[in-house]
């Protein structure tokens, strides 16, 4: 079995908690965050505290709160010599207090509260100070059905970067689509099966080889006009900002 008290109660956290309470290897000993209300709905079947000083004993403390907060929360935390590890793509391991044994638990996926997720399969980047961890944290990933990978804190930033353009700028141009439609009254959903075809290719094909449309083709007319049809300057910037750069992948001028 491994104990774990789970810091934080945003998206990460809610679907930790969820994955670990799954799990018949885990036992969640206590669940923190700094105001109680957002968990005090759990207080039935884990114990929940909004008070440092009352953290139970874990093999491991899960701090899967904001970036900005993980340091100041580990020189907070009322106890040493303990293992104690963050949930962030970008985050230095090193930013954790070094009164305790420190790691990285990054999951390599996007979580929102609300949204359901399957945990299994989820790639799970683990960084370790003290080498004795790293197995715990390989069975924790393990006991939630997802692989881990041992990286490096480089490696993770890497991946981190490469996650904000596929993840975060992506679901930004899904968003100026949606706008795109709503100004003139079409259904969003229209476009969501090439949404899903477009994750769906990848999968099989490079991102090189899965690129169409009119910037590949440089078929310049079809660019002018849906130039012409942009009504918002930030849209038009990405597009020629887009535009130029998928040209210039495929060679196009
Ligand atoms: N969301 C993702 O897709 C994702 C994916 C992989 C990794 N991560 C990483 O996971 C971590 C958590 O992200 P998230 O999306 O779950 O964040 P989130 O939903 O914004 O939740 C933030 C959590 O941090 C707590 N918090 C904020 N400031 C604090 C402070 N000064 N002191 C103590 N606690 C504080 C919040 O407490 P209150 O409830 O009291 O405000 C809340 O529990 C981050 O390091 C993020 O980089 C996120």
């Amino acid at each position: 079995m491994i104990s774990v008290v789970l810091l934080g109660a945003g998206n990460v956290a809610t679907h930790l908690y969820r994955a670990f309470s799954k799990s018949e290897t885990i036992v969640i000993n206590q669940w923190y965050n700094r105001t109680l209300t957002s968990i005090s709905s759990y207080a039935n079947n884990v114990s929940i505290t909004n008070d440092l000083s009352q953290l139970k004993e874990a093999d491991i403390y899960i701090l899967a709160v904001s970036d900005d907060s993980i340091e100041k929360l580990s020189q907070d935390l009322p106890f040493t010599n303990r293992l104690v590890a963050h949930t962030s793509g970008s985050v230095s391991m090193h930013d954790l207090d070094k009164k305790n044994q420190i790691a990285v638990f990054y999951p390599l996926q996007t979580f929102s509260k609300d949204a359901d997720i399957d945990f299994t399969d989820i790639p799970i980047c683990i960084e370790v100070y003290e080498k004795q961890n790293l197995q715990l944290l390989k069975d924790l990933a393990k006991a939630v059905g997802c692989e881990s990978h041992k990286i490096t804190t480089e490696q993770r930033r890497t991946l981190h970067l490469a996650a904000v353009f596929v993840n975060n700028f992506t679901n930004q141009l899904y968003r100026i689509g949606h706008e795109i439609c709503e100004s003139k009254s079409i259904n969003f959903n229209l476009l969501k099966p090439l949404i899903t075809e477009t994750a769906k290719k990848v999968q099989t094909i490079t991102p090189y080889m899965a690129q169409t449309g009119p910037a590949k083709r440089n078929d310049k007319k079809t660019i002018k006009k849906q130039l012409k049809l942009i009504e918002n300057e930030e849209h038009e910037a990405i597009y020629k900002l887009l535009t130029s750069s998928i040209k210039k992948t495929h060679g196009q001028r």
